[in-house]
């Protein structure tokens, strides 16, 4: 059976035992089941053979313009003797080699105090990631294979991670209301059953921000990406955080033309708009 139709019907079982699931849930096992999770199988989605294109998959100058700000980073922290880089999502490990490559030839103070830790939760791209960088740089680098980031001096990098992480879905309803979108099956498909918000924390983002969203307006909300962002900062000891992702701000994201909410997929380099299609075997994601 294919990997989308075992995927497909764990979430129908899920959907069965527990009633209708948060995007959240639904997009954990989509995209982190252990099994058949897209992020969680054993290839490298990012790329030409993959579904999308990353910075570090296009070249090395983004891992070099990094190594400089980076090494600005350690000489404005006062040039400690010792000095960690500790990547989160990285991925293969590309930006990884680009960056160390870069220090090395153009910082060598700054190279000859670092240490590299790579956080990666797919045990494949953490394998071949290991594997290429161990041999260029040999105990340099070492891997975490925990999700989590352990205490940092130095500087914590993610490069478009936070976008990845599971989102919630919701939607302004009249009076000002919010409602959350779940994932149901209706017997045939997968579909979007509104209801009461599963945690007032949503609520709580919106008024944070100062936004009411439109009745029938879609949004995504990801309190995964506020709680990595908390974590890493009861992680860092001293030091820079350095994320980069794509985004807009709120103005911007709340636009009352951009009802649909910002819900991307991406499969063979296609985009598109609907997670319930090949469920494991695309990229969703969001601003
Ligand atoms: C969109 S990819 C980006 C990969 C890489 N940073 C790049 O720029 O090409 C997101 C990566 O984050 C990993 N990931 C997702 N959640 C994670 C977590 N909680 N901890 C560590 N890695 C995670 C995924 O397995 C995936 O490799």
């Amino acid at each position: 059976m294919a990997v989308g139709r075992e995927l497909l019907d764990l979430v129908v079982e899920r959907i069965g035992q527990k009633g209708p699931l948060t995007f959240a849930e639904f997009m954990s096992l989509a995209l982190y089941h252990h099994e058949y999770g897209y992020y969680m199988r054993d290839r490298v989605n990012v790329g030409r053979d993959g579904d999308y294109y990353t910075a570090p998959a296009v070249h090395p100058v983004f891992g070099a313009l990094l190594a400089e700000q980076i090494s600005e980073m350690w000489r404005l922290a006062g040039r400690p003797p010792s000095w960690q880089i500790t990547e989160c999502g990285a991925g293969p490990g590309w930006l990884a080699g680009d960056i160390l490559e870069a220090l090395e030839r153009h910082h060598p103070d700054c190279f000859a105090a670092t240490r590299y830790e790579v956080v990666e939760i797919n045990p494949a791209l953490r394998a071949f990631g290991e594997r290429h960088l161990r041999e260029r740089f040999g105990p340099r680098v070492r891997w975490n294979p925990a999700p989590g980031v352990r205490a940092v001096e130095g500087c914590v990098l993610a490069n478009e991670l936070l976008d990845a992480l599971p989102f919630h879905l919701v939607r302004g309803e009249p009076g000002g209301r919010l409602s959350e979108l779940y994932v149901g099956w209706d017997g045939c498909r997968l579909v979007e059953v509104p209801g009461p918000p599963s945690t007032p924390r949503l609520e709580e983002y919106f008024a944070v921000q100062g936004v009411r969203l439109a009745p029938g307006r879609r949004a995504e909300v990801s309190l995964a990406a506020l709680d990595w962002v908390a974590e890493v900062a009861r992680m860092l000891v001293r030091g820079y955080v350095l994320i980069l992702d794509y985004g807009l701000s709120a103005a911007e994201l709340y636009q009352p033309d951009r009802v649909g909410g910002s819900l991307r997929c991406f499969r063979n380099h296609r985009l598109h708009t609907d997670p319930y299609a090949a469920v494991g075997e695309q990229d969703i994601t969001a601003h």
